[in-house]
This record gives C-alpha cells, structure tokens and sequence, in this order.
C-alpha cells in the first residue's frame, strides 16, 4: 500500500493566538495563548482519511468553514486545478493517492497556519471575485460576497451606465472625434479604498464589455410595394470608441502594489488597446484631487463601528484600516460624502457599501451637509449629495446606498 510520506516524526505544536475579539492585532499582551497539537504525519492515510481527520481537527479548534477549508488546502498542496479541483478530490474515495512528503510537508504547513485562524485566501493568495481570480496579500481585506453584489448593481442598475448620460453630455466631442476612431468618450470611476482592486478591476471589465444602448442609432423608412407598404428599420452602429478609465486609491501601499498586480494581469488586453485605464495612488480620501471630474463613485470603505465583534479570522488579520472607521463607522464614509460634490460631474452617481445601520445615518448627514450648502453658498446649489436609496444584500441586511451627486435638471 502507497503511504503518506513524512516530514515530522512525531507530534509537535502551534502557537495559536488569542480568539479574543478586542480588534487589536497585536494581543500577545492578555496572555490568552493555546497551543494546538498538530498530528504525526498522515502517513498511509487515504485522501478521505486525511480529508476526515483534518475537518475534525479543524472543528475542535472551532476554525471556520473546516470543510472547505481542508478541501482547498489539499487543492493548493497537490497542485490541483483551481476550478476543477475539489471535485478530483472527491473522486479519491477509492484509491490510495499518495502525497509525497513535499506536499504533506506543505498541507501540514498550511494547516497549522489555518489552526491560527489564518484567513483561507491568505493561504491560497488568491480568491473567486465574480469571474476573476485576484491575487491576494496580509492584510488586505479578503473581497467578501456581498462587493460582489455591489459590483454587479452597478453594472445592471446604474443610472449613468443604463441611460448613457455619460456618453450625452459628450456628444459633440464625440461627432468631432467620430471619423477618425479615436477614444472619444471616456466613462470615469473612482473606486475608494480599493484594496486587491476586485471593485474597479471588474468595473472596467464589465462595462467596456457592454453594448450601450447609446451607441446605436436607428432609422426608420417607409418602403413599398405595388400591394403592401411596410417599414424598414435599420441599425447603424456607430463606430465610436469608449473608454473605461477607473482612478483607483487607497491609503495601504500593498493595496496600490496588489490592485496594480492584479489589473494589470485581469485587464492586459483591454489596457493595451487602450479600452481600458486603470490607475491605483496612494492617496487619502480626504486628500485626493483628481485632475478629471468621475461619471461614478464606488466604494466599499471601511464601515464597522469601533467595539463591534468579529470573528477571529477578521480581527486578527485583516488590516484594522480596513475594517473600522470610528465609533460609528461613518469615519471614511463622511469624507466620501463631503468630498463627492469636488470629484463629479453632474448627475453623477455613488454607490457604497455600508454597515445596515448607516441608510438613515448618511440621510441625516446629508441633510445636515446640504443646509451647508444652502446657508453658505447660494450660488451653487447644485453642489449637493441626494440619497436615493438603499438595498438589502444576499443575507437581507440593509447592505448599499445609491446617491446622487451634483443633480441637474436635464432640459
Ligand atoms: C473594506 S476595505 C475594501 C477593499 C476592497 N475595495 C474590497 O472591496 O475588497 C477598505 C479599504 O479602504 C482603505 N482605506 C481606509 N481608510 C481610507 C481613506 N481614508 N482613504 C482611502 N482609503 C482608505 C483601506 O486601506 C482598505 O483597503
């Protein structure tokens, strides 16, 4: 019988750190440390008896999503296929596959890093965002499904992608630039805090994939014959080129390192032919100046209110900067409120993923930041920030906000 190799002969143990959820990353201090014993080498086990024994493992060290987890890890040890390679694990249930003692070696590595509540995309350095695969590093906030959702509002319901009004107010740039095939039209995002990138990545994908209703125009003819007269109706499509600029920014240098990473092996193609810009800065919120006016801001800043408790595998992991903003977790938010009327165009629109208690927090907010405007401005009432609405996500929770920034009645 094939057997597991081994690397360790004999038990051994890992640190793991506190469980406790005081949001500090460094709690070596409350002396709450276990030790976890990691088993001899699974030596002669099958794939199922390792996949058993490991889940178990997990379990009693009450590590989250341990089914998954072990299935991914030996995906990752073996060399497996990203897509495919959960189901060829499944498929063992008879054979004695073997690990050599390289990849035992390796999953057993893994597997005490997962028993310290390491974050299973950490371990694998990539994850699914909707069709992406993005690279992933400590300590950026690992993409969560519910930006997924987000993403994909944007691209079915924004008012600026669906009505083309971006393309409109452009309309004599574009004749001018029509004949001669140049980029005529740049569609601009801003994409706040973007961490790995996953948001404006697949922004910039998704949109310059679209057809936009915009860029057809029809006419109709009548056209007879000798018993019937009916109407033609043709399609021309304009020949016009768009752009999908997205301005990315981030206050983490290894969110600009990891978000340039990963644009420039998603969108390489799109970047070459010039369909897509994608620029990552390291800059504020508060201090970014952009040099062109965006048709949308996204964002999915860091919103959890100070105190709130989560699960080790976050608090202990993720960056701290990106999972809180003050004792209400409107700290980031307030900014990108403050300063979308100086980023945008008219009737541009913002999208942000935010904590289920902030919808009525930012209405008020915007209340109170739009009678600024009206008692210290006059002139420039247009400057203002409208609530539209707000969305549940997946889980029912009260999850996005859409805004309306800079309205002008369209005559
Ligand atoms: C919740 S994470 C979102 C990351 C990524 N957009 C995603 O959805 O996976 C928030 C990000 O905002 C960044 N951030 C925090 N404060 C910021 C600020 N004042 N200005 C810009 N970015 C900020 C953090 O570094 C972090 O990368």
């Amino acid at each position: 019988m094939d057997k597991i190799a081994s690397v360790v002969g004999h038990p051994f143990q890992v640190f793991v750190r506190s469980t406790s959820t005081n949001n500090n990353n460094n709690d070596n201090e409350n002396n709450n440390e276990n030790f976890v014993d990691i088993p001899p080498p699974m030596e002669g086990w099958t794939i199922p008896q390792v996949i058993q024994y490991s889940i178990q493992l997990l379990q009693e060290y009450d590590i989250s999503e341990p089914e998954a987890s072990v299935q991914q890890l030996l995906v990752h040890a073996l060399a497996l296929d990203w897509h495919t390679g959960v189901r060829q694990l499944s498929q063992w249930t008879q054979e004695q596959v073997v690990l050599t003692p390289s990849q035992d070696g390796h999953f057993r590595e893994l597997l005490s890093r997962r028993l310290h509540h390491e974050p299973i995309q950490y371990l694998l350095g990539q994850w699914d965002f909707l069709d992406y695969i993005v690279k992933i590093r400590p300590p950026l906030l690992c993409p969560r499904p519910e930006t997924e959702e987000l993403v994909m509002k944007v691209v079915l319901e924004d008012d600026v992608v669906r009505t083309g009004s971006w393309y409109s107010n452009n309309l004599d740039e574009i004749n001018n630039n029509m004949n001669n095939n140049r980029v005529c039209s740049d569609l601009r995002i801003l994409d706040v805090g973007c961490g790995t990138g996953v948001i404006g990545i697949a922004l910039a994908d998704q949109l310059s994939r679209r057809h936009f209703a915009r860029l057809s125009a029809s006419s109709s003819s009548p056209s007879s014959s000798s018993s019937t007269t009916t109407t033609t109706t043709t399609t021309n499509t304009v020949s016009t080129r768009t752009r999908v600029v997205v301005e990315a920014i981030d206050v983490d240098p290894i969110a600009i390192e990891v978000s340039r990473e990963n644009a420039n092996r998603l969108l390489t193609d799109k970047q070459h032919d010039e369909s897509i810009r994608y620029n990552a800065s390291l800059v504020s919120a508060q201090d970014f100046v952009p040099n062109e006016k965006f048709h949308i801001v996204v964002s999915n800043p860091p919103y959890i209110p100070r105190g709130e408790v989560l699960e080790p595998q976050v608090c202990l992991w993720e960056s701290e900067r990106a999972l809180f903003a003050g004792e209400d977790g409107l700290d980031v938010i307030k900014i990108i409120l403050e300063r979308l009327p100086d980023w945008c165009h008219p009737n541009a629109t913002c999208w942000m993923e935010v904590d289920p208690s902030h919808p009525p927090l930012i209405q008020k907010e915007l209340l109170r930041q739009n009678n600024d405007v009206d008692n210290n401005n006059n002139n420039n009432k247009h400057r203002r920030v409208r609530f539209v609405e707000s969305y549940q996500d997946m889980f029912g929770k009260d999850r996005f906000v859409k805004l309306l920034v800079n309205h002008e009645p369209t005559t």
